[in-house]
């Protein structure tokens, strides 16, 4: 059984078919998604798609992009989600240099990105974390704000040297498509070095097909391609991979097994 931990089901790429696209993952071995928001529409969907469909969970919150020209009213509308008995984590929620490169609006992003973690830790939930082009920033907030109950680095594509800051700090690593590109060699490195205990597996679908799908819209359906290359990586059975992996994100995310 695999738990896809990141995955866009609220997606316009996506949710038109999603009773197909759930059904489809399902037969490859995929009990779990969480659908995750990035911002006050995409969060009330993962919401209502959770409530409909028992193996899918919500977080909900502001992606770094997603943070600019919203209301104090919106934001706190979004957030209220929290209380919903199928909302598990806050996210994602973090960084992202690669596409914002204006100091003010890098600013405005951290700004955000502190005031979920402390809103995260206020109502006992994990958070999951996008960081893109910000290593440095996101490590030193999150070193300052500490997330009090876990969280993941969704699709981590740091280096092997920060993977101990990140495990210093109780959270989790998590690994999709990347790790199976032919040329992507940190990720590999990554999957190598990581303790099977601190592992997720994601596919971030509609994005980041793993290979040799690349090109395509990525699905749930797809996991199992992260999960064999890991394995491939650990010199380990799929079958752990997806068995650990699915018990560290219902660990994670308070969620029954
Ligand atoms: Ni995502």
């Amino acid at each position: 059984m695999m738990f896809d931990s990141h995955c866009h089901l609220n997606d316009d790429a996506l949710y038109p078919r999603i009773d197909e696209v759930i059904v489809d993952a399902k037969k490859t071995g995929v009990a779990k998604f969480l659908v995750v928001g990035y911002n006050k529409a995409s969060s009330e969907l993962a919401v209502k798609i959770a409530e409909k469909y028992e193996e899918c969970y919500a977080a909900i919150g502001f992606h770094p992009c997603d943070i600019f020209d919203i209301s104090e009213e919106e934001f706190q509308e979004t957030l209220k989600l929290a209380s919903h008995k199928k909302v598990v984590a806050i996210g994602e929620i973090g960084l992202d240099y690669h596409w914002e490169k204006e100091q003010a609006r890098r600013d405005l992003q951290k700004e955000y990105f502190i005031r979920q973690i402390e809103f995260a830790n206020e109502h006992h939930l994990p958070i999951t974390i996008h960081n893109r082009e910000s290593n440095e920033d996101c490590l030193k907030i999150l070193k300052e704000h500490k997330p009090l109950h876990g969280g993941v680095m969704h699709c981590y594509s740091g280096s092997v040297e920060m993977l101990k800051d990140i495990l210093d700090l109780g959270l989790m690593i998590s690994l999709g498509g990347p790790v199976t590109f032919t040329n992507a060699k940190t990720p590999k490195e990554v999957a190598e070095a990581v303790p099977l205990e601190k592992l997720l597996i994601e596919t971030d679908c509609p994005y980041l097909t793993p290979h040799p799908h690349r090109g395509e819209k990525n699905e749930p359906k797809y996991i199992c391609l992260v999960s064999e290359e890991i394995a491939r990586l650990k010199d380990i059975s799929k079958k752990h991979v997806d068995q650990v992996t699915y018990e560290n994100t219902c660990r994670l995310f308070n969620i029954d097994e």
